[in-house]
Formats: C-alpha cells, structure tokens, sequence
C-alpha cells in the first residue's frame, strides 16, 4: 500500500542564504502567457468566500478571485461586472459542467472573467471531458480554463489532454470538507501536489484543500504547485459575502461553509442530501488586505529560507523531511507553563 504524506508530515530542510531582504524574492507565477499572478494566492469559488469585494481586492494584491457560482447567470454576471468595473486586472468565475453551464460560461466571460473555473466536487469524470471539449470549441485559447478537483497524476493528464489549462488539485483536504467521511475517498492534499509534480503536461498545478498556514503554502509550491487555492485562511474577513454575525458579549464572527453542506445546499437549491461539507463560524478578521499581506510576507520568507529567488529555483532547492510525531509537536506552538 502507497504511503500518502500530508502537510503536517513533511518539512523543508533549511539551506544557505545570501538574502539580505524579503524584497529579493519574486513570487510571481504565470497561469498562462497572459495571466501572471505576483501572489500565486488564488481565493475559491464558494458562497462564503468570494465575491466581488473579494475578486477585487485579490486581484489587486496580484492574486486571484474565482467568483462562486451559487446564484443565477444574471447575479454572478452582475458580480463580475461590477468587480471589472472597480478595476480589477482579472477576474475568475466559476462554471459547473452540466445544464446551463455554457451559457453561464459566455456570460461571464463577456462581462470580463479571463479565467474560467469547471468547478466540480470529483473532476475526473465524463462529463469534464465533454464540458472541456465543448469550452474549448467555443473559447479557443484566448480563455483560460481552470478545471477540477482531482488527487492523482492520472487525474491531472486526463484533465490536461482534455483542455484543462490549470487544474484544482485535492479532494476532501479542505478544512470544512466531510467528502473523506462520508466517501472514503481521498488523497492527502500535499501528496496529490507530489503526485502531478510528475505531469507532463503544459497545465498548471493548483494546490487546494486543507492549507492551513503560510508554512502549507510554501510546502505546497516546494512540492510543484504553481499557486494555491484557499478558503479557510481568508474566511471571516470584510470582503467575504455574508453579515458580519455578534455574539452575546459582542464578539464578531462570520460564516464559512462548504459548499455541499447541508445549509449550502439548501441555500442554492433549496433541498439537502447527504451532505460532504460543514458549515461553521470563524471569528471576524479585518480586512483581506492585512490577511495577503501577512501571507505575501509568509511565503517570500518561506523561499529565503532554502535560498532561492523564484518559486522555479525554490522547486529546484527544495528538499522534504519526513517528520515523526514528536517532530510534529515541536512544530507547533507548544509552550509548557505549570502554576503553583
Ligand atoms: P480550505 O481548507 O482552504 O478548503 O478551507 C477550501 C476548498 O475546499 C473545497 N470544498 C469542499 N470540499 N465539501 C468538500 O469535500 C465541501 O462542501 C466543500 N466546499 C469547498 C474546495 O476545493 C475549496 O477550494
């Protein structure tokens, strides 16, 4: 049986450095020739997490924001309009791959989405390789397409052959995801980067599902992402949709959920089954600035720490350990106080 690695088994071993300045290290990663991203942050497409306000704001920190598609052609046209409008160098939207999803793939992309997301639960599937097909017929090259989620190398090529111009790696990783539950299935999310690494294929790699820090995220492009893709650690910040919630001593929280929740589904279709996701209150954040800004900080130290300048030569360096469990301990936080 394969031995699968998560984020928390695995770190980089330290190498020499002449860095004198976070400032020296390029972090900037190109989706294709005409999408580069100067964080390869990119929000995901769901319900509590990004919208306009959030498309915007990633985008201007030089990431990028995949609005959801949890609402009707009209609304998320609406949405990424007004983010286009606000002056948002690029804008991603997601699409499903059944029903009206060519129509809301036109849509979209006439109001001024440059990426589209086929954002689907189990992307390794017959009807991702009639809906890349059919997208590709339609938009040529000049679109970019995003497609997923798949965990394994095979997953990745068929995605690739098929259209795909960056692909969402991880299935059930994501820190409001019951899918490994419910299903049985999965593949720890850093072992599924490991995996594609090996792709020969033009795709991109998008790591997504269970990044919990800056630190995952360094792993996660040392491993072979070319961006990463998170939910949780923007969650609960201003320019998530959805109020911000007050508990009785007047705390500030805000909801993040999955987007096969129970009250997710309800939401968008007015019914549940079988739910493979949560949902849960997280405590209010700020703005999402402050957020990338401590992340952008995170992943440039991350890179000055093997010593290298660009995330191609930190894929070069880098180099995993494989952490036991007392390991594990020590890289937490883990102060011991006793009181007398
Ligand atoms: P994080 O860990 O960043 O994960 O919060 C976000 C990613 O989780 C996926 N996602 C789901 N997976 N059930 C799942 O199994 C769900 O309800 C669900 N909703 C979102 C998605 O890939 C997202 O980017």
């Amino acid at each position: 049986m394969k031995r699968a690695y998560s984020f928390d088994d695995v770190l980089l071993r330290p190498k020499y450095s002449d860095l004198t300045s976070r400032g020296q290290v390029d972090l900037s990663s190109n989706l294709d020739s005409k999408t580069t991203l100067s964080l390869p942050v990119i929000s995901s497409p769901m319900d509590t997490v990004t919208e306009d306000a959030m498309a915007v704001s990633m985008s201007r920190s030089g990431g990028l924001g995949i609005i959801h598609r949890y609402n009707t052609i009209e609304e998320q046209v609406e949405l990424v309009s007004s983010a286009r409008d606000a002056g948002a160098p690029s804008i991603g939207a997601a699409i499903g791959m059944t029903g009206d999803y060519l129509d809301r793939a036109m849509a979209v992309n006439d109001a001024g989405a440059s990426v589209l997301c086929v954002d689907v639960a189990h992307g390794h599937h017959a009807m991702m390789r009639r809906a890349l097909y059919e997208l590709k017929e339609v938009f040529g090259s000049g679109t970019h397409i995003m497609a997923g989620n798949v965990a394994t190398l095979e997953a990745f090529e068929d995605l690739a052959s098929w259209g795909a111009d960056s692909i969402r790696v991880g299935i059930g990783g994501g820190s409001i995801c019951s899918t490994r539950l419910v299903t049985g299935h999965g593949v720890p999310t850093f072992q599924s980067i490991l995996d594609v690494s090996k792709t020969t294929s033009e795709a991109k790699i998008i790591a997504d599902g269970g990044i919990k820090t800056t630190g995952d995220m360094v792993k996660a492009l040392a491993a072979g992402a070319d961006a990463v893709m998170v939910g949780s650690m923007l969650a609960g910040t201003e320019e998530t949709p959805g109020e911000t919630l007050f508990t009785a001593n007047g705390e500030k929280y805000k909801v993040y959920r999955g987007m096969a929740s129970s009250a997710a589904q309800r939401s968008w279709r007015g019914k549940s089954s079988t739910p493979e996701g949560i949902s849960a209150t997280v405590p209010y954040r700020g703005t999402v600035d402050d957020v990338l800004k401590d992340i952008d900080g995170g992943i440039r130290s991350g890179l000055s720490y093997t010593g290298t300048r660009t995330i191609a030569e930190f894929q070069s360096k880098a180099e995993f350990l494989h952490q036991t469990n007392a390991g594990q301990s020590e890289s937490k936080t883990h102060i011991l106080w006793r009181h007398k």
